[in-house]
């Protein structure tokens, strides 16, 4: 019998599969619908004790091709493919004492769901890290199964907060170290995938206490410029500042993060994000060793929860271990991280036997030439 349910960093969820931190995330009545819809669990929006002001205009947009892939473009159009979202959306404009009695009323409704709340201060002195240390006992207090610390929010201009704090490894340590001094509850991590070395960053998080790491937030992104107008195709006043990226174009980008994080530290528990709208991208961050796995963009553009996405993913893991049966698996603990040690340096890599190798250049691949000499 196929059993979607899971413990990850101590917490029992119905199935593995959660919303990420994000619009489908951000209002009381968005969450009790995506815990009806089915979600195993949803992580809030950031909350925050700063004040927040938005751009004005669109705050997120989404990027498609068609045409054979030439043309790229955020105008809506039909028979165009999603390639990724764009958004430079800051954290919640809802203060933490509003979200407080709203995070409580949803654990009510729904004990049976993980309520995860994403937080996120400055880390560069003692007040802020004090900040952190309110926004956990307010959100535990509230009910909060576990909170995720927000170190990957690309579009910040303070050097101590968001993704800022994903780029130092010192600041990751000291903030989740603060941070687990209150905490009563698990405490995720969600770091940004824009550094040269996650692992260095993963390390620091870890040493800092972190139960598990969440990733991947949003790559730093530009949009394109439109040839009519001349413009960004986000603009205000013709400004645009760099923006964060998430869909399908992440997937593989966001797995090549995650592997490296899984390589390095087996046995720590990691939450799955950057490109899933199925079942077939879910599998992918699982067979890399993920215990959960998050998703935005997706459930954006489908009734903004994703009631079919849950549905798509719940059904697609059921199946598969249906499939699976003969091989004794029930259960995400009987795949999780079968292709972890599948992925290895390139030297590693088998080669062609010498004998019978022209160079590569005797079969016919996509992208390239026969040679014919
Ligand atoms: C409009 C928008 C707002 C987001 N806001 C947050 C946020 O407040 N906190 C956070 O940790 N991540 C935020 N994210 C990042 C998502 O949680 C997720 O990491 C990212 O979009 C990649 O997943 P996806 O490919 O499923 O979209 C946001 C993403 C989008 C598209």
């Amino acid at each position: 019998m196929a059993d979607l349910s899971t413990v990850f960093t101590g917490i029992r969820f119905a199935n593995p599969f959660l919303l990420a931190s994000a619009p489908p995330t951000e209002s009381e009545s968005n969450i009790m619908r995506a815990c009806e819809a089915g979600w195993g669990g949803v992580v809030t929006k950031t909350i925050g004790l700063h004040p927040v002001v938005n751009v004005r205009g669109p705050k997120t947009k989404f990027l498609r091709t068609d045409d054979g892939g030439t043309r790229v473009s955020m105008a809506k159009r039909p028979d165009a493919s999603l390639l990724a979202s764009w958004n430079w959306e800051l954290i919640s404009d809802t203060p933490l004492d509003a979200w407080i009695p709203r995070l409580a009323a949803i654990k009510k409704a729904w004990p049976g769901r993980v309520l995860v709340a994403s937080i996120m201060a400055g880390s560069g002195n003692d007040k802020e890290l004090a900040n952190w240390q309110l926004l956990v006992q307010g959100v535990q207090d509230a009910g909060c199964d576990a909170v995720e610390l927000n170190f990957s929010c690309p579009h910040m201009d303070r050097v101590d907060m968001g993704a800022n704090v994903g780029k130092d490894p010192v600041l990751c340590s000291i903030t989740t170290q603060a941070v687990k001094e209150v905490a009563r509850v698990p405490v995720w991590v969600k770091l940004t995938p824009a550094t040269a070395n996650i692992v260095e960053e993963a390390e620091a998080t870890f040493l800092g206490g972190a139960d598990a790491i969440s990733s991947s937030n949003t790559f730093p992104a530009l949009p394109l410029v439109d040839p009519d107008t001349l413009e960004f195709e986000v603009n205000v006043d013709g400004y645009v500042s760099a923006g964060g990226l998430g869909g399908p174009a992440i997937l593989p980008q966001s797995l090549a993060k995650m592997a490296e994080m899984t390589r390095a530290f087996p046995d720590r528990e990691f939450s799955g994000i950057g490109g899933i709208s199925g079942w077939g991208q879910a599998f992918s961050y699982f067979m890399l060793g993920c215990g959960t796995v998050q998703v935005a963009t997706a459930a954006m553009l489908d009734h903004a929860i994703g009631p079919n996405v849950i549905r798509d993913l719940t059904a697609g893991m059921t199946a598969f271990l249906e499939r699976n049966a003969d091989h004794g698996w029930t259960s995400l603990a009987d795949f999780r991280g079968l292709r972890r040690g599948n992925v290895v340096s390139q030297s590693a890599i088998g080669r062609p036997d010498p004998a019978t190798y022209h160079g590569g250049r005797d079969e016919e691949a996509e992208g390239y030439a026969v040679d014919p000499a």
